[in-house]
């Protein structure tokens, strides 16, 4: 299978939201990202329940929501009965990690973890098992159109490594500062989901971008 596209709906237009994901239906996307960010565990504010609910109206293709909230085990039905496919919480919000991945799960989303830049996938070894997806975040969490963090190429790496070893399913997810520039590396790297907000919204030709970036490393197969 080839690896997967997920624009981040947070750099659209939400002036005209609807238009927005039916262009991400009408393109190669494959989930649509969507970032819920709460002005606690991280310094700025996005949306919340209504604006995904409108979201999930018009998708045709799976929500990967990405929770940037402390406490997000509080949420976890109403991420669900808003239309969430894949809920993502962060490692460092969660003191009971491994009991809200199996929330998560009973809820029937996939889980998912994301580490922040400075957070080593050592910390997710004791639940790789139980995961769908990791997200590496390669910028520090609260805004698009950052800069990317190099690292995480190594860390990309070293993350593929251990879920290869362990015989796991977790599909790893890049996100933050990636693009045209980058995804080739990411890829090479061990990536199996690249998410991108401002290198599709802000591109002249946001759905041609998607392609591209589908289209890069197109002999790499995820695993
Ligand atoms: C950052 C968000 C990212 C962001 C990506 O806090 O989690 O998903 O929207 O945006 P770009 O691709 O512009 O860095
Ligand atoms: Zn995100």
């Amino acid at each position: 299978m080839k690896h997967l596209i997920a624009p981040s709906i947070l750099a659209a237009d939400f002036g005209k939201i609807y238009s927005e994901v039916e262009m991400l239906n009408d393109s190669e996307a494959d989930w649509v990202h969507v970032d819920v960010m709460d002005g606690s565990f991280v310094p700025n504010i996005s949306f919340g329940f209504p604006v995904i609910k409108a979201i999930k109206s018009v998708s045709k293709i799976p929500l990967d929501v990405h929770l940037m909230i402390d406490h997000p085990e509080r949420y976890l039905q109403q991420f669900k009965d808003v239309g969430a496919d894949i809920l993502t919480v962060h490692a460092e919000a969660c003191p009971h990690l491994h009991r809200t991945i199996q929330q998560i799960k009973e809820l029937g989303m996939q889980a998912g973890v994301a580490l922040n830049p400075h957070t080593n996938v050592d910390q997710i070894a004791d639940v790789i098992e139980d995961l769908d997806l990791v997200c590496l975040m390669s910028v520090n969490p609260g805004f698009g159109g950052q800069k990317f963090i190099y690292n995480t190429i190594p860390k990309t790496k070293k993350l593929r490594d251990l879920i290869d070893t362990r015989n796991a399913k977790a599909k790893i997810e890049i996100d933050g500062g990636v693009g045209l520039q980058n995804a080739e590396k990411l890829l090479q790297a061990g990536a199996h989901v690249l998410v991108a907000g401002s290198a599709v919204f802000k591109a002249d030709d946001p759905k041609d971008t998607i392609s591209r970036l589908k289209s890069i490393g197109k002999d790499i197969y995820m695993v």
